[in-house]
């Protein structure tokens, strides 16, 4: 942990608050005060709980957003793992709803030859969390100090982790404040959170997957292609290759969302199965990596390099071995009973024929929230097991009668509640959508900006 950095006199908090809320840009060392003094305990949650809405409200210039990331990033260490010989190379989503792509991906590029750093972080508002889908595998210990992931990353290509007292703190403050007050959804905050972290990994590349639609924080594409040229322009700035792919987050991806439940999609797909849209990311994603990373020549031929590791069980080996070095039960490999059930399940049922036309996204998040798989406040525990199995998505013919989805539950008077939700998310219409939405939209930067989505 970094020591100690003693304030300016000067400093005050409140005067940081009012300026932003004033709409006032906000020099470099008034941000820096801001952060290491949450940082260190001597600003309390509810001024930079202000702070934080305020941003939201008003927004940051590109010199506020570098100089809070900057700040960010040095709250803590920076790793320096110029001593191992693979290239780094790490993915992040800016979160969906059940978008468990991480976990297949690291040790998939991993067993590719790239060292993959993963440090990530919990379910935020709707979204779930790489660490929580983690946790389920029980044993599995996302709280290594810097010198246990440094040893599981020399072994196994890949390791992931929490963010720790070490490696950028502030971001694990405020990453927890913004989730359980409203103030998530601002591109400058959700840069700063995801690139201070990722910086803090002594990466040397890095994908990133930028969601939009109706479960995603950036819902239009617009909005998404801001945020994305923001990300991929501050980890330019600092000396990465970054590249950005928007892709889709109108619907869940995949067919399961909670924690246990995304592990056990998870191991579908390393094993060469599972839905479609999620083989198909994943691919993306991992080619992507390895291209970057310098193992692959071409995109094309990270993706064929990435379904050749799937298919002959590397991919799904380096899984089991990334498990046993964090402390996992990787007996959950082979026998997926093994992961936290939940004690109950109930359908819900389509009550006309038709087509799915569409899926409010969030809401099906919030209902596997609602049910305790994420948090709705800061001080909640999330309940390993329960979740959400859709049998439908969008353009799925369904008939009267037919379940939509699954319920996994512990609680009935929660179940209730979530039923209600996916109930009223899922649209069932006479006739199929007209238009299909992609599920990768673009690609920016790395040589590609601006440029949709090449499939050369
Ligand atoms: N993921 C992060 O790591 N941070 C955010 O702010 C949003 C998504």
């Amino acid at each position: 942990m970094k020591q100690k950095i003693s304030l300016p006199q000067s400093f005050r908090a409140i005067d940081v608050i009012r300026k932003k809320r004033d709409g006032c840009e906000l020099s470099q060392n008034e941000i820096e005060g801001l952060v290491n003094a949450y940082t260190s305990g001597d600003i309390p949650d509810y001024q930079v709980s202000a702070w934080l809405m305020a941003v939201v409200l008003k927004g940051m210039t590109r010199a506020e957003t570098a100089a809070l990331t900057d700040a960010m990033l040095h709250s803590g260490d920076v790793l320096d793992l110029s001593g191992l010989k693979a290239k780094k190379v790490d993915k992040h989503s800016t979160g969906g709803v059940g978008d468990k792509t991480s976990l297949v991906l690291a040790p998939l590029a991993a067993a590719a030859g790239i060292a993959v750093p993963m440090i990530s972080g919990r379910g935020l508002g709707h979204t779930g969390g790489t660490l929580d889908k983690l946790e389920a595998i029980p044993g599995f210990n996302v709280n290594l100090s810097v010198t246990e992931f440094r040893r599981v990353l020399e072994t196994c290509g890949c390791a992931m982790i929490g963010q720790t007292a070490e490696i950028a703190p502030a971001d694990r403050k405020l990453y927890a404040l913004r989730d359980v007050t409203g103030t998530v959804e601002s591109p400058y905050l959700i840069c700063a959170s995801i690139m201070s972290k990722k910086l803090a990994e002594g990466i040397d590349a890095l994908v990133l997957d930028v969601k939009t639609g109706s479960g995603a924080f950036m819902k239009s594409e617009k909005d998404a292609t801001f945020l994305a040229e923001l990300m991929v322009e501050t980890g330019e700035r600092m000396g990465k290759q970054v590249v950005a792919l928007i892709t889709d987050m109108d619907q869940p991806l995949g067919n399961k969302i909670g924690n246990a439940i995304e592990v056990l999609e998870v191991l579908e797909v390393l094993r060469g199965d599972g839905p479609e849209d999620l083989k198909e990311l994943c691919l993306e994603l991992a080619a992507w990596m390895l291209h970057l990373g310098g193992v692959a020549s071409t995109v094309t031929d990270g993706r064929q390099q990435s379904a050749k590791l799937i298919s002959s069980g590397k991919a799904l080996d380096k899984f089991r071995q990334m498990i046993e070095l964090q402390g996992g039960d990787a007996r959950i490999v082979d026998d997926p009973k093994l992961l936290p059930q939940a004690q109950h399940m109930t359908d819900v049922l389509s009550t006309k024929a038709g087509y799915v036309n569409s899926m409010q996204c969030e809401d099906i998040g919030t209902a596997c929230v609602i049910l305790g798989g994420g948090r709705e406040r800061k001080e909640d525990s999330v309940d390993p097991a329960v979740g959400i199995v859709l049998h439908k998505k969008v353009a799925d013919r369904v008939s009267a009668g037919e379940p939509l989805a699954t319920i996994h539950y512990n609680a009935e008077a929660q179940a209730a509640r979530a039923r209600q939700l996916i109930e009223a998310s899922c649209v069932v219409t006479d006739a199929a959508p007209s238009a299909k939405r992609p599920l990768i939209h673009k690609v920016i930067g790395s040589g590609v900006m601006g440029k949709s989505a090449e499939r050369s």
